[in-house]
């Protein structure tokens, strides 16, 4: 499908009908999807009841549009190119499928699902590495009207586990093992393991992926490939209501538990559907590689959904960007040709690392447009993303979202709006934008002559905006829209610049953190750490790291001498991998007689954070609401990490 907006001007008309008249704009885009019924209502609800729904009375499915309507025009053109980890893997080797195939195979697999007993509105979990699979089952489930609940690889069965009960989860699907680079990562192992803690499931289902040799447990395991074995590509698309949930992904948050953000049909299908085209200005022959994990948003919108609602190639690449060497992303580019490249500065920071010598020799001149996505770019990852990677030649779009909302908000129209480094720049049509101050007061972003810097909500609700937290609407309310009413609250920081009007986001104001692009809760770390035999309490904190954006440091108070402070460092990370995964390991742990809390007892996070960054005792400012002030100092001695003083 071709993009609508394909000038500044068509930019600008459209983002004033998409606020002045959503129902007029909203309707005319969603009329370029396929309904099995049209809509009675384009949208209703607002920021104060938090009752937001879009295109009711409306009937669809969304694999029909990202599948049987691409069949009679494109059924052979490829909507799916794999890469595996190995670039000399026999076993598997490239794995490449037409919008015919992929359709042959979704609909085996629905079957196979529904044959399991699998029903409408059904939660599904699905575990898997980055297979085809994975986008098999998800549309697998989107086929038959089950909800699927996606686990990003890297969680530890703990983490799984808390996700299937979470969701009342009964059928999980995983893979045998999974690459990544030269590590293998025992996935159903670790499924047994979560499985132990997730009563509810009634089946596992195992896609052998490397043929490693498994535990299996008769009856209840099953062979993905078995049951396809025995299935025909025939299952009608059941019919969704437009709000009927999609799927259900777990984000972290300041506080508690991960939240199942809940996103529904209609709506999302639109945004994401609409973004995708015109973000990225998509042509027919595009190939476009988004190398997030389909466990995260991204993956969810930009490599499965967006793409294919718009018959476009993608490409899904299993390894990692070193492997065998860092030049490895470059090879695959020249390989495929790829048109478009989407990833996160953090990638580009550790290719950046190696030098240029791996881009040198790669024909790149197939790529057309670059994206980034997940944190904030800093100028130098992107002077050298622009330069060596884009050659001059392809702009950036620096694209603002979160798994919350669904699609991306802020961002630039690659080649039609401009794309200054690291700033994200105009609201997509549908998203109003605020910036309030420390007071909770909205600026007027009209009159201001000074660039203002705030907490950055939205004002309007649009399509793909989530609808709520899995069977826990009170919550939902309360994080994201109970402490400024009538507003939409991100938990960003953004600047505001009068003179052009763009925005530029300038991290989290919130105790989320954000590790190589990973979206982790400083408060879920907490409680692992805290049970550590040694620890009796812990304040988490992010510290800029130069290629992680940031690492995590942990203030440990003990109440038992440690062996020494390697042994320390390693059972907290240890502990930390069981309890959430890998990617949630801190880089140091410093044990402290005590930790600078008020005299509430609320621990002040922010005084931990410019320690890290720099500040000494007396650059911390006003330390007079601690119950005890000489702590900072004696915390400040122990550092184990010495920044450059600002
Ligand atoms: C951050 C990822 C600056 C932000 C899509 C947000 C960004 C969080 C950008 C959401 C960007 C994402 N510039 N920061 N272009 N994109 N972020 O839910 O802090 O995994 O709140 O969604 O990532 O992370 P999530």
């Amino acid at each position: 499908m071709k993009p609508e907006i394909t000038t500044w001007q068509e930019y600008q008309a459209a983002y004033k009908e998409s606020i002045e008249n959503p129902s007029n704009f909203w309707s005319k885009i969603a009329k370029t999807f396929y309904w099995q019924k049209e809509w009675t209502n384009v949208c209703s609800g607002d920021f104060s009841d938090v009752n937001i729904r879009w295109f009711d009375g409306g009937i669809l499915n969304i694999t029909e549009n990202c599948l049987d309507r691409h069949l009679a025009e494109r059924g052979d053109h490829l909507a799916l190119i794999w890469e595996p980890n190995d670039p000399t893997e026999k076993m598997h080797g490239v794995r490449k499928y037409t919008y015919r195939q992929l359709y042959e195979e979704v609909l085996c697999c629905a079957q196979m699902l529904q044959k399991l007993g699998v029903q409408k509105g059904d939660r599904v979990c699905i575990y898997l590495p980055m297979i085809p699979e994975i986008l098999i089952c998800m549309l697998a489930c989107a086929r038959i009207g089950a909800i699927h609940s996606v686990v990003f690889g890297g969680f530890s069965a703990a983490s799984l586990a808390e996700r299937i009960n979470d969701s009342d989860a009964h059928i999980l699907i995983t893979a045998d093992s999974a690459f990544r680079g030269n590590k293998e990562i025992h996935l159903k192992e670790i499924a047994d393991k979560a499985i132990q803690n997730a009563p509810g499931i009634q089946h596992c289902i195992v896609y052998i992926h490397t043929g490693c040799a498994i535990p299996w447990v008769e009856g209840r395991d099953l062979k993905y490939q078995d049951l396809i074995a025995q299935t025909t590509a025939e299952c009608p698309a059941v019919p969704m209501e437009a709000e009927a949930p999609l799927f259900i992904l777990y984000t972290s948050g300041s506080t508690g538990k991960p939240k199942g953000i809940v996103h529904t049909t209609a709506g999302y299908m639109v945004y994401v559907g609409y973004t995708f085209r015109n973000i990225f200005q998509i042509r027919d022959d595009d190939i476009f590689w988004c190398t997030a994990d389909v466990g995260w948003i991204t993956g969810h919108s930009y490599l499965v959904y967006g793409p294919l609602l718009n018959g476009t190639t993608v490409l899904m690449f299993e390894g990692i960007p070193t492997y065998p060497d860092p030049g490895r992303f470059w090879q695959v580019i020249q390989k495929y040709k790829v048109t478009i490249f989407y990833t996160a500065p953090t990638v580009i920071r550790s290719l950046l690392l190696e030098g240029t010598s791996y881009l040198e020799d790669k024909d790149l001149s197939s790529l057309r447009v670059l994206g980034s996505v997940g944190e904030p770019i800093n100028e130098e990852a992107w002077q050298w993303y622009y330069k060596h990677v884009g050659k001059e030649r392809c702009p950036i779009v620096d694209t603002y979202w979160q798994t919350e909302t669904g699609g991306i908000v802020i961002s630039p129209i690659a080649n039609i709006t401009p794309t200054p480094p690291c700033y994200a720049t105009y609201p997509l049509p549908g998203i109003v934008p605020a910036i309030l101050d420390s007071y909770g007061k909205e600026i007027a972003l009209n009159s201001l002559k000074e660039p203002a810097e705030g907490t950055l909500c939205f004002k309007q609700p649009w399509p793909s905006i989530a609808r709520t937290t899995f069977r826990d609407h009170a919550r939902f309310k309360k994080v994201y829209f109970e402490e400024y009413p009538g507003y939409y609250l991100t938990g960003d920081n953004a600047r505001y610049e009068p003179t052009t009007g763009m925005f530029r986001i300038t991290g989290r104001m919130d105790d989320v953190l954000n590790v190589s692009g990973h979206r982790l809760g400083t408060a879920e770390i907490e409680n692992a750490i805290n049970e550590h035999e040694a620890v009796v309490e812990t304040a988490v904190v992010g510290y800029p790291h130069p290629i992680k954006g940031q690492g995590i440091y942990a203030f440990v108070i003990c109440d038992r001498p440690f062996s020494s402070s390697e042994d320390l460092l390693k059972s907290v990370q240890q502990l930390v991998s069981e309890k959430i995964g890998p990617i949630a390991k801190p880089d140091y742990v410093q044990v402290v007689p005590g930790l600078p809390k008020t005299r509430s007892g609320k621990i002040m996070r922010r005084i931990l954070r410019k320690l890290l960054e720099g500040a000494t005792p007396t650059q911390i400012g006003d330390t007079s609401t601690l119950l005890d002030p000489a702590i900072v100092e004696s915390i400040f001695e122990g550092l184990l990490l010495k920044p450059k003083a600002v």
